[in-house]
């Protein structure tokens, strides 16, 4: 049985590719420092699978401990997830965020090398195109200029990437650009875990929902979309940890020195208020929400074009919207 590192696999993407990887044949070796999730995610990987996943708790740019690991583990590749996400903060801290992110792939990639560990699958963005002139976007879509450190580093990472590919040092990558990634396992065990007042969309609506949250504000209903608030492609976090497995697999096949970039959503926008109709409607419970002001530096519009992974990868999302909505719910009410 191959084993994959993950790194960052206590959190939200990396545990659902956990059970994923587990049910495609491969074994997760999951590194996380838990600073931004629980322990207990092992005990419900647990209860998911049916057996205990090796979990090493610490940073994954300590490459003291990536060297044990190895030597206990023969590592066929990693699933570097290990990254702080939150856009807000990053503008705040910004060294925090070049640190952690950065570094840590860094330090991924200088291991990779050293034991000639050969497959790498990334976890970048689809916040690498800003706000893009043309809809939906391809891969060919040009980056912009990131708006945030967050999204600077998930740039740069892809560059680091590249220029080692041309390096000859015989490493093989896709970066995922992933879109908004919503839902829970289908059991409600696992689940996102925001820590604080969410940012995103989602958990806010479900907190909201739940009554943590007293009201929901919808950033701008006067927008240039059909319903004149923000448009998004919510993509299930089943099927995004889905096309990581078909991701390994399709860098299995390919020669040495190997990079490619792939959307991963759904191919289709939903607005904000489609999310908090559909919610409502596929759950039965009512989300107090208000129209507010545009949240400043706000993306109006964005959703994928997945023709590329589609044929490539041959991956294809299998949830709708309505089947995030009743599995985030679900996740909420076992909290
Ligand atoms: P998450 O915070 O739930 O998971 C990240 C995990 O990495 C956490 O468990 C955290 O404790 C761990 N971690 C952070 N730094 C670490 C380090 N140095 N060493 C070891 N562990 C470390 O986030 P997520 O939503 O699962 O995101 C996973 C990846 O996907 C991140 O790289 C993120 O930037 C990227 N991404 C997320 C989204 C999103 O909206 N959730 C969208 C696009 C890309
Ligand atoms: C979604 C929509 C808001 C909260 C973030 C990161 C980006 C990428 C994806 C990691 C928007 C609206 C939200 C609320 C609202 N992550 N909204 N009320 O903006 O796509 O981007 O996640 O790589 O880097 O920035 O996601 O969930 O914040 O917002 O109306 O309380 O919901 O305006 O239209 P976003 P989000």
């Amino acid at each position: 049985m191959k084993k994959i590192l993950i790194t960052g696999g206590a959190g939200y993407i990396g545990s659902h590719t956990a059970v994923q990887l587990v049910q495609s044949g491969f074994e997760p070796i999951i590194i996380d420092d838990l600073s931004n999730s629980e322990e207990k995610v092992l005990d419900r990987l647990e209860e998911i699978l049916g057996k205990r996943l090796t979990f090493y708790k610490g940073d994954c740019s300590d490459r003291a401990l990536l060297d044990q690991i190895a030597s206990e583990h023969e590592i066929a590749g990693v699933i570097h997830f290990a990254a702080f996400k939150a856009v807000g903060e990053s503008t705040i801290q910004p060294l925090k965020y070049y640190q952690n992110n950065i570094g840590s792939l860094l330090t991924i990639l200088e291991f990779m090398k050293a034991r000639q560990i050969k497959d790498l699958v990334f976890s970048s963005s689809c916040t690498v195109y800003g706000q893009p002139d043309v809809l939906p976007v391809t891969e060919q879509t040009p980056r912009q200029e990131a708006e945030s450190p967050y999204g600077n580093t998930k740039k740069i990472c892809e560059d680091i990437m590249v220029d080692l590919v041309k390096s000859k040092a015989g490493i093989r990558v896709i970066s995922l650009r992933y879109f908004n990634p919503v839902g829970a396992h289908p059991s409600g065990k696992i689940g996102e875990l925001p820590i604080g007042t969410p940012a995103n969309l989602v958990p806010f609506v479900t907190q909201t929902a739940a009554g943590i949250r007293e009201k929901l504000t919808v950033f701008g209903d006067d927008y240039d979309t059909v319903d004149g608030s923000c448009v998004r492609d919510y993509i299930h976090v089943m099927d995004l940890a889905d096309a990581h497995v078909k991701a390994l697999a399709y860098l299995g096949e390919q020669k040495d020195d190997f990079y490619d970039v792939f959307n991963v959503g759904t191919g289709n926008g939903n607005t904000v208020l489609e999310v908090i109709n559909t919610f409502e409607k596929v759950n039965g419970v009512k989300v107090n929400f208000q129209i507010g002001e545009r949240r400043p530096g706000d993306i109006v519009k964005i959703w994928a074009n997945t023709s590329k992974i589609n044929s490539v990868l041959d991956w294809h999302p299998s949830y709708s919207l309505e089947d995030s909505m009743r599995d985030s719910w679900n996740w909420q009410k076992n909290l």
